[in-house]
């Protein structure tokens, strides 16, 4: 009956984290996945999430389901941490904003609702982009097609080519972008590339779905949400999809949100009964525990205030670490540029490796990297960062 069920390959990123946990050698090192280790190469529990579970596990109380769009405290979070405290979007009632099972369940949320009010819009990604996003939209029906966006000789940003690729879209094309931190490759838009960029997205009448994993892990949480604000002040219908996966260190939780920025107060109270209706049909509503975590830490101004400071010494942390690597690389592999490890943001690096010498580093090191050349430099610390460098090295000689 089920013979004809083709075999699953196993998803490229996730797929490392088992093959890491099932390598015996003493020394691996995972710089796979997308996830933020400390020095000491472990998952931080964030103090101001300490908190916060200790204040919902005293006293245990009862767990009714959820509305449909999460809690308030958690939809009242997303939208001050995107669009500022005091943005007049948020005053005049023009964001609809769900708390979503993380930034994947937000964009699965968005491609649902885009194949359904917007059935002839194709979605771009950035080419490359983060392996799930090209899943998620063709997964709701949703036709995707590439944007130039990385050139990999000059481990720079086709910025001319990718505007002249938008020039081409048609009205309502979902155009997806990575407002910091870009997944893979770690290089963003410069502010006057964003206006530029967000100028040719206005004219064409495109939609700009933007995807935020990583805030505060580039320059800061204000800095890092220029371009959503940006569109937003240039009257963009926006869409925004954001996780707290990494920057509250609460990847099994699933929490994050879509929002989307509506011309007026009518449009927005459609959108999100639509939206509600959507995760109805879906999976009902969200569960309750991460969102609550969510809630107390956004609007406690003490713990948001610690949470802040947490967010920025990991990126301090990670950048650090990419200054380290560079060092070391460039005087063991004289003649090769390594500028791209400090010119990049975020947890990524794209090294440039081929495939092979990706191999190479997992097979005779336990070395971890996805397949594409993306290293997370947040797997990297003061321990193990020599015992890259060197195998880099080496694997860098063929
Ligand atoms: C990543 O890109 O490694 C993370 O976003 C984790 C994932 O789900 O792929």
């Amino acid at each position: 009956m089920f013979e004809r069920i083709d075999y699953y390959a196993g998803d490229p990123i996730l797929g490392l984290m088992d093959k890491f946990a099932a390598d015996t050698n003493p020394d691996k090192v995972n710089l796979g996945v997308g996830v933020y280790y400390d020095e000491d190469g472990k998952l931080p529990v964030l103090e101001c999430v300490k908190t916060a579970e200790q204040r919902i596990a005293d006293p245990i109380s009862p767990r009714p389901y959820l509305p449909m769009a999460g809690l308030p405290g958690h939809r009242k979070g997303c939208q001050e941490l995107l669009f500022g405290k005091d943005a007049q979007i948020l005053q005049d009632g023009l964001v609809a904003t769900i708390a979503t099972i993380g930034g994947s369940g937000a964009l699965k949320v968005g491609a649902e609702f885009i194949h359904e009010w917007f059935p002839q819009s194709k979605c771009y990604v950035s080419d490359p982009t983060w392996g799930n996003h090209i899943a998620i939209f063709e997964g709701s029906d949703v036709e995707v097609g590439k944007y130039p966006y990385y050139d990999k000789a000059t481990s720079s940003v086709k910025f001319d080519e990718m505007i002249a690729f938008f020039e081409t879209l048609n009205k309502n094309d979902v155009v997806l972008l990575h407002p910091c931190c870009h997944n893979p490759t770690g290089m963003d838009l410069t502010r006057e590339q964003w206006d530029t960029a967000l100028t040719v997205i206005k004219a064409r009448e495109l939609i700009p779905f933007m995807d935020i994993a990583y805030q505060g892990f580039g320059k800061d949480m204000d800095s890092d949400a220029y371009a959503i604000r940006k569109a937003v002040e240039m009257g963009l219908p926006v869409f925004v999809s954001n996780s707290f996966s990494k920057n509250l260190s609460l990847y099994g939780e699933r929490v994050g949100g879509l929002s989307v920025v509506c011309p007026s107060t009518d449009e927005a109270e459609r959108v999100f009964g639509q939206l509600n209706a959507t995760v109805r049909r879906i999976y009902s509503s969200p569960p309750s525990h991460g969102g609550r975590v969510v809630d107390i830490v956004m609007n406690d101004e003490a713990l948001h205030e610690q949470w802040v400071g947490e967010v920025y010494a990991m990126r301090d942390r990670i950048k650090a670490m990419r200054l380290k690597l560079k060092s070391v690389l460039e005087e063991k592999v004289p003649g090769r540029d390594f500028d791209y490890l400090t010119e990049q943001n975020g947890m990524f690096s794209f090294t440039g490796l081929t495939p092979e010498q990706v191999e190479k580093l997992q097979s005779k090191y336990g070395i971890y990297m996805v397949s594409n050349s993306r290293m997370c430099v947040a797997g990297l610390n003061s321990s193990n960062i020599d015992y890259v460098a060197n195998a880099m090295v080496d694997v860098l000689k063929d």
